[in-house]
């Protein structure tokens, strides 16, 4: 990879030009192969699951590297579908995005693509199928993308958490063939019914009591927003989105993880020997386990304070005073104002709607890769996106290639995210400075309705 002028003053501004596996020209090009397998994941009296898994595997292998490291891997694709790999919440060069239809062509079956960027970030980010991803991903192609600290924190140890939700057919024990149900499209998404944890279901970890842990939260599902709290264990938020909050937040109640969201927790094991510390998943009439962590035995170590936070990342501060103002005006969907999609002129009725699989628009049209620019911005400046979530349902807007700020009610910048979630009839402002060159999707992760409308692009020049 050629190494940009641009990315060459980042990795000083960071530091970390004197990492020589950033600069040198040496190539390490290692294979994923996105291949078809059968594995078990229903319990054991059931027969196997037919997935698409990179390796093989759901979720795929895990890449760990340091900050400011050189990632190289050749996509193999062996799937009976066309295919690309996208990394999630990664500041990337737009030739590497991994966005079939604007970044590149997709991977045609027996083909493969070379990945080959720097990683400027340390942070907990992912990597997933980037065509039809409505389907790729609900067959299982997803996997961890680790980006380590120069300098270790002060934990025991740490856990890459994947949370998944599958829908399954208990009759055949095959993931159902429902992709594109229009149900899905028109409504909250492909939802499951089969949830897992590192591809199973109720995975349990076993700990020592007052261990420090860091646990790494990515949510991999196609729609499924997660309401998660601790039990027996004492949290700290320290990072969201793979980017360091300044100030550790302690986790009181229940919390948010939408699709595509992450969040990285550093917890103290409180939970009584022979008991357990759990990972709740809080539902409307009752909570369940998602994790277990099991205390088998005292930590000789005492317990510690509130943790420091997590070094921060490099990131060019947005200039509210001189931003550009964009609207993002989400309607569609069931239950709610067909009108603002139907009147953009490329609907004209439900009916074509239910026919196209189109049920969502941005801006009074349905959006996608082909049409034009949502906006063509100028490298180097503010922007202010204003999303108002017309719908009836939530939605998770993730932008590719920059991270942004939400901005909080009394218009100070918030923490810095990926992936926003909106509520339904929620409006919310964001900012970020358009410093990364290319063409950015800014979509829906709820990836049906991304699939049908909820999908726009910027081009920053
Ligand atoms: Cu994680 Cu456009 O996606
Ligand atoms: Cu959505």
């Amino acid at each position: 990879m050629k190494l940009s002028k641009r990315d060459f003053l980042r990795m000083s501004a960071a530091g970390l030009v004197c990492m020589p596996n950033a600069l040198s020209a040496q190539s390490d090009m290692r294979a994923v192969t996105a291949r078809v397998a059968d594995i078990q994941l229903l319990p054991d009296d059931y027969g196997k699951t037919q997935i698409w898994g990179f390796d093989g595997i759901a979720p795929g292998p895990e890449i760990r590297v340091t900050q400011g490291a050189r990632v190289q891997r050749r996509i193999v694709n062996e799937l009976p579908d066309a295919t690309s790999t996208h990394w999630h919440g990664i500041r990337i060069d737009n030739a590497m995005d991994g966005v079939a239809g604007l970044t590149q062509d997709a991977i045609r079956p027996g083909d493969s693509f070379d990945s080959d960027f720097v990683v400027p970030d340390a942070g907990t980010y992912w990597y997933h199928a980037h065509n039809r991803s409505f389907e790729q991903v609900a067959r299982g192609l997803h996997g961890a993308l680790i980006v380590e600290e120069p300098e270790p924190i002060d934990i025991d140890r740490e856990e890459v958490l994947i949370l998944d939700d599958w829908r399954i057919d208990p009759e055949t024990a095959q993931i159902a063939d429902t992709f594109g149900a229009m149900h899905d499209l028109s409504h909250a998404g492909r939802l499951g019914n089969y949830i897992t944890t590192n591809g199973v279901y109720n995975l349990a970890k076993n700990v020592k009591r007052h261990e420090r842990l860091r646990l790494r939260l990515i949510n991999a599902s196609n729609a499924r927003i997660f309401q998660l709290a601790l039990e027996g264990l004492d949290g700290w938020i320290v990072a969201m989105d793979g980017m360091p909050l300044a100030t550790p937040q302690p986790v009181k109640g229940p919390f948010l993880l939408s699709s595509a969201q992450r969040v990285d927790l550093i917890v103290d094991v409180t939970a009584e020997v022979g008991s357990a510390g759990h990972i709740v998943q809080v539902s409307r009439d009752e909570s369940f386990s998602q994790v277990a962590f099991e205390v088998t035995d005292d930590s000789t170590r005492a317990r510690r304070g509130t943790p420091l936070p997590l070094p921060p990342n490099a990131h060019a501060m947005p200039n509210l005073a001189s931003a550009r103002d964009i609207a993002l005006l989400m309607e569609g969907g069931a239950m709610g104002g067909m009108r603002g999609a139907m009147m953009g002129g490329r609907m004209s009725s439900m009916r074509d709607m239910m026919e196209t699989g189109h049920f969502w628009a941005f801006n009074g049209a349905v959006g996608g890769m082909d049409g034009p620019a949502l906006a063509e911005l100028s490298r180097g400046e503010t922007v202010r996106l204003k999303i108002t979530n017309d719908t009836s349902f939530p939605h998770a807007m993730h932008l590719h290639g920059m991270h942004f700020h939400e901005i909080a009610p009394d218009g100070s910048l918030g923490a810095l995210r990926d992936t926003t979630l909106l509520d339904r009839g929620e409006v919310r402002d964001i900012a970020f400075v358009a410093d990364n060159p290319g063409k950015w999707l800014l979509h829906c992760h709820m990836l049906s309705h991304a699939a049908s409308g909820m999908m726009a692009w910027v081009n920053v020049a």
